[in-house]
């Protein structure tokens, strides 16, 4: 990317300038994001400090308020800019743009489409990962959240990033992207994209929907499922446990984040190609019962009449290899 993206907190490392963003750490881990300005001062709830102290030296400084609280200065990172970045809607959490960048294999060139930009929290994740020579196509319907998500984004990469672009609009009305690796679905109903999504990725490409609760969650799976295009899909969640760890002391911390969403991914079936036969029997009163003569191959409410043999240590179609 050309100088012209700094400054702004995607520079990784370097002397701390005018301009550039930085978080003021107190002895007691309270944080204070601010914006060094030349000349300027930055108060604090006892004295204050001269931003002409920051500018020209290295991160990891500590510089003392004149009320003698010791601050420790560093860049944010991305996942500190992704949480106290101004909001329109409620943005992805760190642990899940994580999963999503790795269980939907972003990776760097990849050709991939993200709805709704929401903050533009994910798309900075997803940027970040699909480097210059890969593409970032977000949708958002909401303009104002366009808007919030276009300032978010080019406040963390300096200026507008080359490999994204955002369109105002529903993805299932919008989208005009063909041949793309992967999808990423972040909104209310998932479901209701799955045939403009089928129509956009390549053959083995992948959706990724993040949602909030298990009744999203099912819809999601079992409509890639009744979909045809997609093999089976694969629905996970993850929990982080932070540590208190001090001498003896080492536990669990009493709070964590008990809940955020669940992801599904899904591959794209070649075109023609049927969805292959569930190996597993789902478990009975899963479905609604279907008469004898409606079982049939394929995805959704059908399965073979006669339990098929599963050996110990095969995974599931769609999940990941152990
Ligand atoms: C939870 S937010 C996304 C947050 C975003 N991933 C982030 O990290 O900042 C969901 C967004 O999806 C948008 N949305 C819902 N359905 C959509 C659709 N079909 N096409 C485009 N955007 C949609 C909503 O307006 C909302 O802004």
């Amino acid at each position: 990317m050309s100088a012209t993206h700094e400054p702004g907190p995607r520079t990784p490392h370097g002397i701390l300038r005018d301009g550039d963003q930085v978080q003021l750490t107190d002895p007691k881990g309270r944080i204070n994001t601010v914006t060094l300005a030349a000349g300027k001062q930055w108060h604090g709830h006892k004295g204050y400090l001269q931003f002409d102290e920051i500018i020209g030296r290295p991160e990891g400084i500590v510089v003392r308020s004149t009320g003698g609280i010791d601050y420790l200065v560093f860049r944010p990172l991305l996942q500190d800019f992704a949480v106290r970045m101004p909001r329109g809607a409620a943005v992805v959490y760190p642990k899940d743009a994580g999963q999503i960048v790795a269980m939907a294999d972003i990776f760097p060139g990849a050709r991939v489409v993200e709805a709704g930009a929401g903050s533009g929290a994910l798309s900075c994740f997803l940027l970040r990962a699909v480097g210059e020579h890969g593409t970032l196509s977000s949708y958002e319907r909401r303009e104002d959240f366009a808007e919030v998500a276009r300032k978010n984004v080019e406040k963390f990469f300096g200026g507008p990033h080359p490999s994204w672009k955002l369109t105002v609009g529903s993805l299932e009305d919008a989208i005009t992207e063909t041949d793309v690796d992967r999808v990423v679905l972040d909104m209310l109903a998932p479901w209701e994209c799955l045939d403009a999504v089928g129509k956009a990725l390549v053959p083995g490409g992948l959706v990724c929907a993040y949602v909030a609760t298990t009744t999203q969650m099912s819809r999601v799976v079992e409509g890639l499922r009744e979909h045809g295009s997609f093999a089976e899909p694969y629905a996970f969640e993850t929990m982080v446990r932070s540590w208190h760890v001090e001498g003896l002391a080492v536990r669990p911390d009493h709070r964590m984040i008990g809940h955020t969403g669940f992801l599904i991914t899904a591959r794209r079936l070649a075109d023609g190609v049927t969805p292959p036969l569930r190996r597993r029997r789902p478990a009975k009163g899963a479905y609604p019962e279907p008469a004898e003569n409606e079982l049939t191959r394929g995805n959704g409410n059908t399965f073979p009449a006669e339990p098929v043999n599963v050996t110990d240590g095969e995974s599931e179609i769609g999940s990941p290899p152990a």
